[in-house]
């Protein structure tokens, strides 16, 4: 018998059956987007984000309502920045549809909304619709782009919703202060289009959004997306588990969680080198797990460079941050064994916290980079 394929994935993001759980996330996204609400998504990294916005568009959202997903991490101009919203708007127009006819009418219907810009249609392997500028003032590209779109959405009725992943990224960019600007007075026009606005780097995200000074100031509500419930991960894993007739410990499913700190792409990095290399009719043990997780830290040469980098007090710091798993950190034996005074502690949790390599939760701490835990509270 072939064996049923990997259930798990961790490399890219997620939907449909390899994703898990958030239902009322993605209720609430949806009753957000319907309502035209602008949402400010912020989490962790590798937390999901963007595999959320994934399920809710490709498998919830009504197909009337246009949408678009747009990751703007790898952009260094405003070209690209102007290219990347492009593609995207171009997507949300377009959607699945692949009619000629259709994608004919859709071009027909786009004529003349784009000022400095013409809409073609190109029929090479697949039809494909581009708005092409020939405008090379970036900001004034991006202002007739979003006007062309609103345009059409308003002569259509339609709705939309504009996801752009990675937000913070266009502060980096040069004159980052007028295409926040930029882009504040286009959100604003929006009409009926909301947009949500993702990042990681939550200290940067919620600081163009909760500064009066800012343009972005309250522009939208902030969304906190929570860790997966351990319960609900675990019935979906060992659901999939059984498809190779796998079982796991309750307690082996338990280490993990913890040890990941509910991250989910390490659970499922887990689960997938466990699928792979356990027969049929067997069950996952502690044991199984404690060696994977072994097995994956061990590739980890490059944090000794990293810890290099930081003070001593820093190390000592995340090493008892670490050990604890972030939880009651201040204990005496932990504040002996690594010669530091409780308020040095403190206020090097506080400046860890500040720089994004913690963050707070639930009464503890969790770190951003789970693997880095990992291998210090092995060290
Ligand atoms: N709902 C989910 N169910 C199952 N696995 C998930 C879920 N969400 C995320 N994951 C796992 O976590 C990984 C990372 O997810 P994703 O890329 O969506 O996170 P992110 O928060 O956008 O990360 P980044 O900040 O690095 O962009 C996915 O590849 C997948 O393995
Ligand atoms: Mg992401």
């Amino acid at each position: 018998m072939r064996t049923p394929p990997n259930p798990f994935r961790f490399d890219r993001e997620v939907s449909g059956d390899f994703f898990c759980g958030r239902e009322a996330d993605i209720k609430a996204i949806l009753s957000h987007i319907g309502n035209g609400t602008n949402l400010i998504m912020f989490a962790k990294r590798r937390s999901g984000k963007s595999s959320l916005i994934k399920e809710v568009f490709e498998n919830h959202l009504s197909k009337d309502i246009l949408s678009t997903h747009i990751d703007i991490f790898t952009i260094s101009t405003r070209r690209e920045l102007y290219e990347y919203l492009k593609a995207g708007i171009e997507t949300s127009l377009v959607g699945k549809e692949t009619n000629l006819e259709k994608l004919s009418n859709l071009t027909q219907s786009l004529r003349g909304l784009f000022d400095n810009a013409e809409v073609k249609l190109t029929i090479s392997s697949s039809p494909s619709l581009e708005i092409v500028t020939t405008q090379r003032d970036y900001f004034k590209a991006i202002t007739d782009l979003f006007s062309g779109y609103f345009a059409y959405l308003d002569k259509m009725n339609k709705k939309a919703v504009i996801a752009i992943d990675e937000f913070q990224k266009i502060l980096s960019l040069s004159e980052g202060e007028k295409i926040e600007a930029l882009l504040r007075t286009i959100a604003n026009k929006r009409g009926s289009v909301s947009f949500i606005f993702t990042g990681s780097k939550k200290n940067l995200l919620l600081s163009m959004f909760n500064d009066k000074n800012r343009p972005f100031y309250k522009l939208g509500m902030e969304y906190r997306l929570e860790k997966i419930a351990k319960e609900v991960l675990f019935a979906w894993v060992e659901e999939r588990l059984k498809r190779k007739e796998l079982l796991i410990d309750e307690n082996a499913f338990d280490l993990l969680y913890k040890e990941a700190q509910g991250e989910p792409r390490f659970i499922q990095m887990a689960l997938y080198a466990l699928y792979e290399e356990k027969q049929p009719m067997s069950v996952i043990d502690r044991g199984d797990m404690m060696r994977c997780i072994e097995e994956i830290i061990a590739y980890k040469s490059d944090f000794f460079l990293l810890f290099d980098t930081y003070s001593v007090t820093k190390q000592n710091t995340l090493k008892i941050l670490a050990k604890t798993n972030g939880e009651d950190i201040y204990n005496k034996e932990n504040l002996e064994a690594f010669e530091i005074s409780s308020s040095s502690l403190q206020s090097t949790v506080k400046s860890l916290l500040k720089s994004g390599e913690i963050h707070e939760e639930g009464g503890g701490y969790t770190f951003e980079d789970v693997e880095f835990k990992m291998w210090l509270s092995r060290i």
